[in-house]
């Protein structure tokens, strides 16, 4: 694989207080070099005979390619977020960054506080997307080779000294200042456009139960601190539960192989929730059956060990 050099997105001369000068030096010396050097690391990497070659070495590699592509693709984002007059906000982008951030404002403040906090550090601050929670986050970056997995990057700002030394000396509030001023709305915008089309990851799919409805363990959690009545059954099966330690605060175990045994007692006034180890059977079975019979029940998604994982109190199970 030979990565190729994108071409200068931004046009330096329009610019306002980055001269052209610092926009060469960035994309020729640094810019220039992260992807050459990516192109040796990564042309040493595909050389080298895997099956002989020390763990070691392969991993040292790897991580020095991994470092010089993040370097590569956030300078590629850092030129493309220059060009503009840094306030004309379209809609959409406005709209967006005041869902997340509160406001524009706000938005504005917090990424240049993560900026002025690198000042003397050697790092990057990026506006992202989320696909798997549809939000933008700003994130401060040090080094190349932090990223969040899975998200979009749509602006970045470099606070590598090479960014802007020879311009603004140490004054990185002046060089911030800068680039917040010269911020390419429009270009961040269709960024944005095409990372809202980017699908959230898949989630876990039961097609045997897509009739049967769920509840969040953070849901069942919101009932039990609201205090609304509901009636919460642990379907765990009985070879599991007789080596259970503990059992959700608030639930009664009852045996799902006996279960018509046992349905009788639970009132039809109340929402029922059942759950199992992992909920994957047998906590759904139990709520569809509760629901044939015209119990309001559902399946707690995720079970005992998902409640578990959010903290979700649990007692000792006697
Ligand atoms: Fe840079």
């Amino acid at each position: 694989m030979t990565y190729r050099i994108a071409p200068l997105f931004c046009r330096p001369w329009t610019l306002n207080n980055m001269s052209p000068r610092l926009i060469e030096s960035h994309y020729e010396h640094n810019y220039g070099a992260a992807l050459n050097r990516l192109n040796a690391v990564t042309s040493e990497l595909e050389a080298l005979d895997v099956k002989t070659t020390p763990a070691q070495v392969i991993s040292r590699l790897s991580r020095e390619q991994t470092t010089l592509l993040n370097s590569t693709l956030l300078h590629e984002l850092y030129f493309a977020s220059l060009g503009g007059d840094g306030r004309t906000l379209s809609d959409a982008i406005a709209s967006a960054l005041t869902r997340d951030f509160g406001s524009v404002d706000r938005w504005r403040h917090e990424f240049i506080a993560l900026a002025e906090a690198l000042t003397g550090d050697a790092g990057w601050i990026v506006l992202t997307f989320v696909p798997r929670d549809g939000r933008l986050l700003n994130h401060s970056v040090s080094g190349h080779a932090e990223s969040i997995a899975g998200g979009i990057p749509i602006l970045a700002l470099d606070m590598y000294e090479h960014a802007y030394h020879i311009e603004y000396g140490a004054n990185t509030t002046a060089y911030i200042a800068a680039f917040m001023r010269n911020i390419h709305w429009d270009a961040v915008e269709s960024r944005y456009s095409d990372a809202i089309k980017v699908l959230p990851p898949r989630s876990l799919d039961q097609p045997e139960f897509k009739d049967v409805p769920s509840i969040t363990p953070e849901e069942v959690q919101d009932m039990l601190n609201s205090g609304t009545r509901v009636q919460i059954i642990d379907t765990r099966p009985r070879h599991y539960s007789t080596r259970a330690q503990d059992i959700v605060e608030g639930a009664v175990w009852r045996d799902p192989e006996r279960i018509e045994e046992w349905m009788g007692s639970l009132s039809k006034d109340e929402p029922v929730v059942t759950f199992c180890v992992y909920g994957f059977h047998v906590g759904c079975q139990s709520a569809a059956a509760l629901r044939k019979v015209g119990f309001d029940a559902r399946y707690m998604a995720g079970g005992h060990y998902a409640w578990k994982a959010i903290k979700g109190p649990v007692k000792l199970f006697a």
